[in-house]
């Protein structure tokens, strides 16, 4: 089924109004947040949430991350609010999502059936506009078909979701560029399940030991099903290799992205990717979509050290070479 999809720009207040009245009637509206564009529904509306699903081509077993405007609002969602929870909320709005016991309100289309339900206060104006307008919770997964890079930009979420999405707020090129970093606090130990962009640093220096999910750990990534499957699938090959190795990989179906400039003679395309990780960050997804172009068939990616949001980035480009 094929709906008109409307943009409207989303600093006009008149547009988040008139957006938060489509998803009051189940309808599918996707706006910018600070990390990435959400494709957000009502999260206690089972039929709608079931519409982001079909929209995406997503797993049903994968859950989604409910957004809210305020502290009270995450609450009414969860059965207990652990001490650790309280703790990181400080840190909201802002690209942390935290995985709580879930209360009864919350279908289980929303959490796919999980005792816990991913909530999130997000950063971006427009964001927290449409929510306070909406005034319900809002499942919103990446605007994304399944299986490409998150969109940061309206442009991307037209490419993926024209036709299936009844509006698209555009807010120009997301602040972060990475999805949320998602956090259970249902541990005695908080975990990450997802880095992202709130850095692991930032997360110790406010709550303290904080254990981050390994692949091994079969009882928690069955908790966390978005960790298995495929995330970013270009159609070209995606290779990383350590910094200063990409020259030599030169040909006429080859794209580089690399932190250093294009040495002379270089066969191939070039990206040149900002030398600071938050710049990386913010064009990581962007760059991918750009360079798994016709006629590409390697795209060669120099990696970045592993701190900070480097963590993240090297998450996400992992996944990608997957493949
Ligand atoms: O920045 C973001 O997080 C963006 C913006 C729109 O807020 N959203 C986003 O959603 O990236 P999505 O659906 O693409 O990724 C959600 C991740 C998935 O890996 C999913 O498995 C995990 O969060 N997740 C959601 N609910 C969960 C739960 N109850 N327990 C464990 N993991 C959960
Ligand atoms: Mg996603």
């Amino acid at each position: 089924m094929s709906v008109r999809t409307e943009v409207w720009p989303a600093d006009d207040p008149a547009a988040i109004a008139r957006a938060a009245e489509v998803l009051r009637r189940g309808g599918l509206v996707a706006f910018p947040t600070e990390t990435v564009y959400g494709l957000g529904a009502d999260a206690l509306d089972a039929a709608a949430v079931r519409r982001i699903f079909a929209a995406k081509g997503r797993p049903a077993d994968n859950p989604l991350i409910v957004h809210v405007a305020a502290p009270e609002q995450a609450r009414a969602l969860a059965r207990a609010v652990p001490p650790a929870a309280e703790t990181l909320m400080s840190l909201w709005p802002g690209p942390l999502t935290l995985v709580l016991p879930r209360a009864a309100v919350v279908p289980d289309v929303t959490t796919a059936g999980q005792d816990t339900v991913a909530v999130r206060i997000p950063k971006h104006p427009a964001a927290l506009a449409l929510l306070r307008a909406c005034g319900r919770p809002v499942a919103a997964p990446s605007a994304n078909r399944s299986g490409r890079p998150s969109p940061t930009t309206a442009e991307h979420v037209h490419a993926d979701l024209d036709g299936v999405v009844d509006v698209i707020l555009d807010g120009g090129p997301c602040a972060v560029g990475l999805e949320s970093t998602v956090v259970d606090v249902t541990r005695a130990t908080p975990m990450v399940l997802r880095a992202g962009g709130l850095s692991l640093e930032a997360l110790r220096s406010v709550v303290g030991a904080v254990d981050v999910l390994s692949g091994q750990d079969h009882e928690a990534m069955s908790r966390s099903p978005g960790l298995r499957h495929r995330h970013y699938a270009p159609r070209a090959r995606v290779v990383l290799v350590a910094p200063g190795q990409a020259a030599a990989r030169g040909g006429e179906a080859v794209a580089v992205m690399s932190q250093s400039p294009c040495p002379p003679g270089f066969v191939g395309r070039w990206r040149l990717m900002p030398g600071d990780l938050e710049g990386y960050a913010q064009a990581l997804f962007g760059a991918l979509r750009e360079l798994d172009a016709p006629g590409v068939e390697t795209i060669v990616v120099e990696t970045v050290p592993e701190v900070g949001l480097g963590r993240a980035i090297t998450d996400r480009l992992r996944r990608a070479a997957e493949g």
